[in-house]
C-alpha cells in the first residue's frame, strides 16, 4: 500500500549524533513510504552511530556529510541545499546542535545550513535527562521556540543509558504526524489568539505582595492546543509556575495593570481567552521602599479596584470576534458564571468549581461547564491538557 500523506514533499532530514540516530533510518522509510523526497544530511558524530551508507540507500539519494568537498559545493552549494527544502527535519537534535541553532553558530555543515535557511524548521529533541533538563537546554528551547521552531517530543520513558525521564526522542510515526499536521495547515491557520494566564502579583512594597495560587497550567495548555490547531498565539503570562508553552509569543508580567496593557499591545486578534487568575484589587500607593515593622501598631493596607481585563476587552472598541472568560466560583457555580458573563459581556464562560477538596487549583485536572448564549454544557473531568484541545476545537469551529 503506498501512503501519499507527503506527496513529493522536499525533507532535509538533518540527523546529529547520539543512538536516536538509528531511529532516523525508520524515519526516513516512513517518509519515503507517504511519498516524500528525502535529503539526509549527517553530521560527524551522527556518522559514529549510522553509516552514509545505510542512510543513503534508505532515502535514495546523495547523503550531504560534513566532511562534503569542493565537488558538492559545485553541484548544490549549503544555501540552495538548505533553502530548496519545504521543511527541515532535524531528528534527532543533540544538546549541542540546539545550542549552536539558539547562539546562531555555524561552525558545520549542519549548523551552517539551519542558520543559512528561512525555511521552516522542525526539531525532535533526543538526550539524556539531566541534559534536557539543564537550565542551558531549557534556555536554548525557549529561545529557539521564539524564533519560530516547532518541536516534536522528547517523549519520556527509560534511556539507553539507563535513566529514565524526558529525553527520548519521539517516535519516528509521531515525527511524521507532525510534519503532516505542519502541511495541513490547521484549522486554527491565520487567525491571532491572545491567552492571559497564571496569576498576577500586586506589590505591598519592593518586597512584598498579593498573589493567589494559580498555577497556570490550564492557561498553558489552551496556548499550545491552539498553537497545534495552526494559530499565531501571544501569551500574557503573570509570574506561573507551569513552564511556559512551545511555539507562542510570551510576554511576561507581573501586575494586572502591565497585564491590560500587554493585552491591549497585542490587539488585533480573532480570539481572546482570558484564564488568567487576575487579582481583583491592588494595594492602593504601594510603598517605594520595603515597610519597617512600626512600634505601637499594624500597618494598614488600603486598596484600589484593578482593571477588569476581560471586561475591558468584550466591551471595548476592536472586541475579538470570540471572548472566552474562566469562573472560578466555590458554589452556585452555573448561576454565577452564567451571571459573570452577561455582566462581563463575554461570549463564552468556562465555569469550574475551585473549592478546597476539588483539587483543581494547582492540580492537573479541570471540570468545567461552558456557558454560551444557548447555555450550560457540562463537560466531563478531564485533564487540563483535555480540557485545552476540546476548548481549542471548539474556537476553530467557532472562528470557522
Ligand atoms: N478577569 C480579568 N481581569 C480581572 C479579573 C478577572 O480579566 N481584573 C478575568 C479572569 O481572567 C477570568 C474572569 O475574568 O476569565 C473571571 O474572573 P473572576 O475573578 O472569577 O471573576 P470576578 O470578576 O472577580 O467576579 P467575582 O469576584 O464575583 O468572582
Amino acid at each position: 500500500m503506498l501512503l501519499t500523506m507527503l506527496p513529493a514533499k522536499r525533507i532535509l532530514l538533518i540527523i546529529s549524533g547520539g543512538i536516536a540516530a538509528y531511529k532516523a533510518l525508520d524515519l526516513i522509510r516512513r517518509l519515503r513510504e507517504r511519498g516524500a523526497d528525502v535529503t539526509p544530511v549527517l553530521t560527524r558524530a551522527a556518522e559514529e552511530f549510522v553509516t552514509p551508507l545505510s542512510v543513503s540507500a534508505l532515502a535514495g539519494a546523495k547523503v550531504y556529510r560534513d566532511l562534503f568537498d569542493l565537488t558538492d559545493e559545485a553541484e548544490m552549494g549549503h544555501i540552495e541545499l538548505s533553502r530548496s527544502a519545504d521543511l527541515i527535519v532535524v531528528a534527532p537534535a543533540s544538546a549541542d546542535l540546539m545550542a549552536k541553532m539558539a547562539g546562531g553558530i555555524c561552525n558545520d555543515l549542519a549548523s551552517t545550513l539551519l542558520l543559512a535557511t528561512d525555511t521552516p524548521v522542525m526539531v525532535a529533541p533526543s538526550m539524556n535527562v539531566r541534559m534536557w533538563e539543564h537550565p542551558a537546554t531549557q534556555r536554548n528551547l525557549a529561545t529557539l521556540a521564539k524564533d519560530g521552531i516547532t518541536f516534536v517530543g522528547p517523549d519520556e520513558g527509560s534511556m539507553a543509558c539507563g535513566e529514565y525521564g524526558p529525553g527520548r526522542m519521539a517516535e519516528p510515526l509521531a515525527i511524521v504526524a507532525a510534519m503532516e499536521a505542519h502541511f495541513a495547515g490547521g484549522p486554527l491557520a491565520g487567525k491571532h489568539i491572545v491567552i492571559t494566564s497564571g496569576p498576577t502579583h500586586e506589590p505591598i512594597d519592593p518586597v512584598r505582595y498579593i498573589a493567589n495560587r494559580s498555577s497556570g497550567a490550564q492557561g498553558a495548555a489552551i496556548a499550545e492546543a491552539v498553537a497545534a490547531l495552526g494559530a499565531r498565539v501571544t501569551f500574557v503570562t503573570g509570574p506561573a509556575r507551569a513552564d511556559r508553552p512551545h511555539g507562542v509569543d510570551i510576554i511576561e508580567v507581573e501586575t494586572a495593570t502591565q497585564m491590560l496593557a500587554a493585552v491591549q499591545g497585542s490587539m488585533p486578534a480573532d480570539a481572546a481567552v482570558f484564564a488568567a487568575a487576575v487579582a481583583d484589587w491592588r494595594v492602593d500607593g504601594a510603598a517605594d521602599q520595603k515597610m519597617k515593622k512600626e512600634k505601637g501598631g499594624l500597618p494598614t493596607l488600603s486598596f484600589a479596584e484593578n482593571p477588569d481585563i476581560l471586561a475591558t476587552v468584550s466591551q471595548g472598541e476592536g472586541r475579538p470576534e470570540l471572548v472566552v472568560g474562566f469562573a472560578a466560583e466555590t458554589e452556585n457555580v452555573i448561576a454565577h458564571a452564567t451571571a459573570k458573563r452577561e455582566r462581563k459581556g463575554c461570549d463564552w464562560i468556562l465555569a469550574n468549581d475551585v473549592s478546597p477538596g476539588t483539587g483543581i487549583m494547582g492540580g492537573t485536572e479541570n471540570d468545567v461547564t461552558l456557558i454560551s448564549a444557548d447555555g450550560a454544557e457540562d463537560w466531563p473531568r478531564m485533564g487540563k491538557s483535555q480540557v485545552a484541545e476540546r476548548l481549542a476545537r471548539r474556537i476553530a469551529e467557532a472562528l470557522g
